[in-house]
């Protein structure tokens, strides 16, 4: 199979490919990726080498690059090219919005026109927005909060429009909050350990009692896999691994694994916005692709806090850049 990814070079796409390239020794990849901030091609020095994997750089938005591309004849499109933070979109919008919604239309419009046979966007839970009780299905209404999963919300109606109206073999995932290596230290996992490893306060929004459902990386990319080789066009499969847990407990869990005292959590002034709970029935993907999730929460944890042990130098380097700013940006004012 040869696919385009797109967006490869963060934190699930680059867990993706490296994933791919060891399960499939017959499969290539082309991975256009624009090397935002979160773009790190460090992420990928251990597959770099492989004959079937080449980098190119740019823009999903930009149609002439796309429309160049996609001459070469992909059997497939997997599209996690995306601004991906909440907090970021918060900030400013507008990149969300390009990236996010022009960006995929025109890797739709690509599709169309070279009749690729397979599309897969990845998309997010939190499309459906808050739920206090009970899970969300694929047939949930989407109530997104943020001007991220607006934008991811309006990325899936055009997907399924595209589908509708063009025939366009789009599938549509909606994962839960992943967590594992090469996770930009932005976000909370990554964050609360490189933290704590440095002794650094580490800031819980709100009152610590949102409800996320965590999920590691690798059983996502095993999920897409699933997608790829027998999803149904047109559909839409949600991805959860049914860990639920407050943002609380989790600081908790990895403190201790880190020998860190509970002094280090710091309340802050909440997120606007934020979504208070999500939870995804994954039984769909399950019955009628076979996946489940394998591995445990808390060895995919233990092993997530020894990997950011062990490579300083990847987030160390990144902490002392530009995210220094933002860092400064979000959380001062708070
Ligand atoms: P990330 O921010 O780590 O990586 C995004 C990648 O996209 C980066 O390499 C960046 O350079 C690239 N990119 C951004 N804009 C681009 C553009 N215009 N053209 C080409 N490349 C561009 O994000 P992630 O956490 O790996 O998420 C990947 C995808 O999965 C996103 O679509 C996100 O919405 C979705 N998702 C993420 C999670 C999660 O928990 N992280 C959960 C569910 C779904
Ligand atoms: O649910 C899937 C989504 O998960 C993805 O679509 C997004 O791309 C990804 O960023 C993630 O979004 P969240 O907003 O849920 O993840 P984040 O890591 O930013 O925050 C997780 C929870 O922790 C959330 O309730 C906010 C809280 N939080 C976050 C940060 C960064 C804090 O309490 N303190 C923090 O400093």
């Amino acid at each position: 199979m040869k696919l385009l990814i797109t967006g490869g070079a963060g934190f699930i796409g680059s867990n993706f490919v490296r994933y791919i390239i060891q399960q499939h020794p017959d499969w290539e990849i082309t991975n256009l990726d624009k090397l935002t901030y979160a773009g790190n091609l460090e992420n990928l020095k251990d597959v770099e080498q492989s004959l079937r994997y080449r980098f190119i750089k740019g823009d999903i938005g930009d149609r002439e690059l796309v429309d160049q591309l996609l001459q070469q004849k992909f059997d497939a499109i997997i599209n996690f090219a995306a601004e991906s933070h909440v907090d970021r979109s918060i900030l400013d919008a507008s990149p969300f919005l390009e990236t996010n919604i022009c960006g995929t239309q025109v890797l739709l419009e690509g599709a169309k026109k070279y009749g690729i046979k397979r599309f897969i966007q990845v998309s997010t839970d939190e499309v459906y927005g808050s739920i206090e009780l009970g899970s969300f299905t694929e047939l949930s209404p989407l109530h997104p909060s943020s001007p991220y999963s607006a934008s991811k919300a309006a990325a899936d109606l055009l997907c399924l429009a595209y589908h509708k109206t063009y025939g366009i073999a789009v599938i549509i995932t909606r994962c839960s909050n992943n967590f594992g290596p090469y996770q930009f230290p932005e976000k909370f996992i990554p964050l609360a350990i490189t933290n704590a490893i440095e002794d650094k306060p580490i800031p819980v929004y709100g009152d610590g009692l949102n409800v996320r459902d965590w999920i590691f990386v690798l059983d996502h990319c095993r999920a897409l896999e699933a997608t790829l080789e027998k999803g149904r066009a047109g559909e839409v499969y949600n991805i959860g691994a049914g860990n639920e847990m407050t943002n609380l407990a989790l600081v908790h869990t990895l403190l201790k694994s880190l020998d860190k005292p509970e002094s280090l959590i710091q309340f802050v002034t909440d997120r606007p916005g934020h979504d208070r709970r999500y939870s995804l029935d994954s039984s769909k993907i399950r019955t009628e692709l076979g996946w489940k999730p394998i591995y445990s929460f808390n060895d995919a944890l233990a092993f997530t806090v020894n990997w950011y042990l062990s490579n300083r130098h990847w987030w160390q380097r990144i902490k002392s850049g530009d995210y220094a700013k933002y860092y400064e940006q979000v959380y001062l004012k708070r």
